[in-house]
């Protein structure tokens, strides 16, 4: 079985720069400022890139996305996410990332499951495999100040305890990373709160992986006593550094994980 894992497309507004404060709103203005300092630079083929790897998947079983699908949770960014995923229905899960739940106005935003009406099971299955998706967003997310919470862990052990996912391949996707590359915690506004707990619970669920994004950096780290083993995608439409991996999974067990650059 083949899963293709990526992270963070970040889909922007076309023509961002040209939009004006009055019809960004202001959080998303205010966003924007980070654009400017080059992420928006980094992102203007993002949608050509995600384009690339939905033709990836085709050759995959499934394909999983790790949230952060947006820039700034805009109606258009999502619309144009959408319609990049549409030939991959029914093989892809995906979960939202902090950049999806900028709340419009004063209400929590609610377009990522609007679009994605079909995502919102918490336990996904494909061939031998179970994708269990804990949710560490929340529903208002806030630009710059992106940390996230792993909540409702004893409802996570439940689930991975469940006899009908026994002899799965179990993994656990969240969006924020529970832990660095170099194993350590992330930084503090950017960080998951309840990491520690999260890669206990994995680990004792034997869940084979946490997948996950947020730190747009690609990288594997392996389990150690008391700790899941952790795939991070990256960003795999940032410039640069653009890529997935693609995860094999034989009898309940990953086999290989391999990185593709784009
Ligand atoms: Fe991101
Ligand atoms: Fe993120």
């Amino acid at each position: 079985m083949k899963l293709l894992h990526f992270s963070d497309p970040h889909v922007q507004l076309p023509h961002w720069r040209e939009r004006t404060l009055r019809e960004l709103g202001p959080l998303r203005a205010l966003a924007t400022v980070e654009l400017w300092k080059g992420r928006g630079r980094d992102y203007d083929f993002a949608l050509e890139r995600l384009h690339a790897i939905v033709r990836a998947g085709a050759a995959a079983d499934h394909v999983v996305c790790t949230g952060d699908l947006t820039q700034l949770a805009h109606e258009e960014e999502f619309a144009l996410a959408r319609e990049a995923l549409e030939p991959l229905r029914g093989k892809l899960t995906v979960i939202a990332g902090n950049h999806d739940r900028y709340p419009l106005g004063a209400k929590p935003n609610r377009l990522f499951e609007e679009h994605f009406p079909e995502h919102g099971c918490e336990v996904a299955l494909a061939a031998g495999v179970a994708l269990i998706k804990l949710d560490t967003s929340g529903a208002v997310s806030w630009p710059v100040i992106s940390r996230g919470h792993a909540k409702k862990l004893d409802a996570l052990a439940e689930t991975l305890r469940a006899p009908s996912l026994s002899g799965r391949c179990k993994l656990v996707l969240v969006h924020h990373a529970p832990l660095r590359a170099n194993g350590g915690g992330d930084l503090p506004w950017h960080s998951l709160a309840g990491a520690r707990a999260l890669l206990q619970v994995a680990a004792e669920g034997n869940a084979q992986a946490i997948l996950c994004g947020h730190i747009h950096e690609r990288y594997d780290v392996p389990a150690a006593p008391g700790r899941a083993r952790v795939i991070c995608a990256g960003s795999s439409t940032k410039r640069g550094d653009a890529g997935y991996w693609e995860i094999e999974i034989a009898a309940g067990e990953i086999a290989s994980a391999v990185q593709r650059t784009l």
